[in-house]
């Protein structure tokens, strides 16, 4: 396993948001993890990525104890968070966001890939050097993706990319997200879109109010009745 975490647990003072989850993401998949608002989501991923305290059995990356290693060795080590809101730096160049998220390589290779992001998206090469506030909201999250690619990833995690954008670029988005999975990146995506999540990945898991309630193929969680339960128990 790439990522592996058991009995998981986030406390915010009394609120127990994350409840004993155990979570797994294999070399080269595609996982998601559903579920309402309020369910544990975002603190999940932040747990991982080792910006929220956390407590745990077991929390392994790509080998190593993820309690070890501080939020950016957790980086550079290859593991990458596309938070909730993209939270990009308007006030920044495109250009800029991007060398930001290279801030952790010490490559001569950072220029070059630059350049792949530019070939890949045009629409960020025509505005490299202008405010990233410009953007468009679908251009934004191209950017915060894009800018989490530049610390090379061997595993991506994305908040909830498709909030707020049109139903075409939903469906752009979870055609890039399916391209890098193809070029060999992990991820792990939190969705509030189920349909489009349940589509593009492999496993996914239910949270209900911090827990785990439901986890397996795409088919099994559309089947069972954890999945529409989730959200109307929070609804
Ligand atoms: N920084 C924080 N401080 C206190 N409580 C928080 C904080 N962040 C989230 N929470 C609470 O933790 C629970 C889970 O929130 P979150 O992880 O954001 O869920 P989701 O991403 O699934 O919407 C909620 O009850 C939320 O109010
Ligand atoms: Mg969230």
């Amino acid at each position: 396993m790439l990522l592996e975490v058991e009995a998981l647990n986030v406390r915010y003072g009394r609120n127990h948001a994350v409840r004993d989850v155990s979570l797994s993401v294999a070399e080269g998949e595609i996982v998601t993890v559903l579920g309402a608002n309020g369910a544990g989501k975002s603190s999940l991923l932040k747990a991982i990525q080792g910006t929220v305290s956390s407590s745990s059995k077991v929390a392994r990356f790509s080998g190593n104890d993820l309690l070890s290693l501080s939020s950016h060795k957790r980086v550079s080590s290859g593991l990458v968070l596309v938070p909730e809101g993209r939270q990009i730096f308007v006030s920044m160049t495109v250009h800029e966001n991007l060398l930001m998220g290279a801030y952790c390589r010490r490559d001569t290779e950072v220029a070059a890939d630059i350049e792949g992001v530019y070939g890949r998206f045009p629409n960020l090469a025509q505005r490299r050097d202008l405010p990233a506030s410009v953007l468009s909201g679908g251009e934004q999250q191209m950017l915060a993706i894009s800018r989490a690619l530049l610390a090379r990833p061997t595993l991506m995690m994305l908040d909830e990319p498709s909030l707020g954008l049109s139903p075409i670029l939903v469906n752009q988005l979870f055609d890039l997200i399916t391209s890098l999975n193809r070029e060999g990146l992990s991820i792990l995506l939190v969705e509030q879109n189920t349909h489009k999540a349940l589509q593009t990945a492999a496993r996914g898991y239910v949270l209900e109010l911090g827990r785990v309630v439901v986890e397996g193929t795409p088919e099994q969680l559309r089947s069972g009745e954890q999945l529409e339960a989730a959200y109307l128990g929070a609804g």
